[in-house]
């Protein structure tokens, strides 16, 4: 197809979205809740260490490839090798990758919006019992919801990149920070607000384990949106004019900023629900905490503030997780509909309905297996214990696979796409690139120490995920 490649409209536009991507369920829960297990402040500073030094890098990378070459990870990795057949693997994996993570990633969004229709609706009650959870995830009901998320994303990819992308990012970023902030006030004003500020700020360097280290770089690698060809195929819709490394900076700030306000937000509820909790005891799940503890803290707020008050609460939370999710899914979906295009020159809508088939289909398969058919919740064993179909795909996909890809990444750039062209390509829209610092540090480490410690991430993943074996001793 000889149609002109669809554009960012602005600068401002690109990074809201690839923050609207960044900025996930993992940010407003994962990220607090491992915070404050992990050594606090302690944990802060490690974390914004592996932002700055090395997903970074891994970030610039990814965008530079994709809009050097204007294509997705499938077709940058053919372009920029000629077609080497073991590199295609990369880029193949670079699509597969955020398509089985779009399909759990989906299965989560999902149920959010049911509790969301359900807080809004004033069941509050029935959310915060014990047993609601597991009963609804494998419940018919799930399906209305599912069918609700899969028609808004759709809608949204159908206008395309600047009519769909960016404008929802303009709208719902900027909300999502607003109602981030109202909750945080709100949040603060409870009793026992202040102990959770301590816990989550005050650093403990004790904590600080080769265990702690290794999920702290996983936690940024995900939340960065790294790993998933996401920010190839968005720097595939970047012009010229777009200097990378700072938009690049931008997004990882937002990203960091959001993580670490909403810990503002998440820990001092917990600890005005239960003085006394131990946070190192926390559920390190963000599903956990979100479908339920969040529900009981909810509730709890009826004494407080009455039901009508709670209840608004709980809605404008779940609001909040749900456009964190639906700008993230619309950034992992829109990377296998681009293959479709790009390389097998499919309009968008038939992209779209070919990935909503199949992506679908998957999705529906995916939860039942959350208890509804035996098989499926129950496939095999290893590493951990029994494992349905959706723990298979995040411990494939998510844990293992997101941070092979960034490996394969930065040797590609590095040995194979070479430093120089990678160098020229950053240099448009940046004339103060060639000679900085910047770009001496990425020709240093993305050959050189990111990608061993990215193989060691991996190793180890590979260790304990499916063999329950510690590697370092971790
Ligand atoms: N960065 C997202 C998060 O923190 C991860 C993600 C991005 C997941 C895009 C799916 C799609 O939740």
């Amino acid at each position: 197809m000889n149609k002109e490649r669809e554009q960012f409209g602005s600068r401002l536009g690109f990074i809201l979205a690839a923050a609207g991507s960044a900025v996930g369920i993992g940010n407003l829960v994962g990220f607090p809740v491992n915070a404050a297990k992990n050594g606090g402040g302690a944990f802060l500073v490690v974390y914004a260490l592996f932002v700055i030094a090395l997903c970074l890098p891994v970030m610039i990378a990814e965008l530079a490839m994709g809009r050097n070459t204007q294509k997705g990870p499938v077709g940058a990795f053919n372009q920029l090798a000629k077609r080497s057949a073991t590199w295609s693997i990369a880029g193949f994996l670079g699509m597969l990758t955020p398509f089985m993570i779009a399909v759990f990633y989906t299965v989560i969004s999902v149920w959010i919006l049911g509790y969301l229709f359900m807080a809004a609706t004033g069941d509050l009650a029935f959310l915060a019992t014990d047993g609601t959870f597991g009963s609804y995830i494998s419940s018919k009901h799930i399906f209305a919801a599912m069918f609700a998320v899969v028609a808004i994303i759709y809608l949204i990819l159908k206008v395309g990149v600047q009519d769909g992308i960016e404008k929802l990012s303009k709208i719902l970023m900027p909300a999502l920070f607003f109602m981030l902030i109202g909750l945080v006030v709100f949040v603060l004003t409870l009793d026992n607000a202040a102990a959770g500020i301590e816990f989550y700020l005050i650093p403990d360097f004790s904590k600080i384990t080769a265990s702690v280290i290794n999920g702290a770089l996983s936690q940024a690698f995900f939340s960065l949106s790294l790993g998933m060809g996401i920010l190839v195929t968005y720097g595939s819709y970047l012009t010229r004019r777009t200097n990378i490394v700072g938009s690049a900076k931008m997004i990882a700030l937002a990203d960091t900023t959001v993580a670490f306000i909403a810990g503002l937000m998440v820990m001092p509820a917990i600890f005005s629900f239960n003085p006394d909790v131990d946070p190192s005891e926390l559920s390190s799940s963000s599903v956990g905490l979100i479908f339920v503890l969040l529900p009981k803290i909810f509730l709890a707020l009826q004494t407080t503030i009455g039901f009508v008050g709670a209840s608004a609460i709980a809605t404008l939370f779940f609001l909040l997780v749900f456009f964190a999710a639906i700008t993230s899914l619309v950034s992992i979906i829109e990377v296998p509909v681009a293959y479709l295009m790009d390389e097998k020159q499919q309009s968008r809508q038939k992209a779209l309905s070919v990935i909503g088939v199949v992506g679908g289909t998957l999705m529906v398969v995916v939860s039942l297996s959350m208890g509804m058919v035996g098989f499926l919740s129950e496939m095999v064993s290893y590493g951990s214990g029994v494992k349905s179909l959706f723990d298979i795909i995040v411990d494939i996909f998510y844990d293992t696979i997101l941070p092979l890809n960034g490996l394969l990444l930065c040797l590609f750039v590095s040995y194979r796409w070479k430093k120089q062209s990678f160098s020229e390509e950053l240099s448009i829209g940046n004339e103060g690139f060639e000679g900085s610092f910047m770009q001496k540090y990425l020709n240093l480490s993305l050959g050189t120490f990111i990608p061993v410690i990215l193989l060691l991430i991996f190793l180890n993943t590979v260790a304990d995920k499916f063999f329950a074996y510690s590697l370092f001793g971790f």
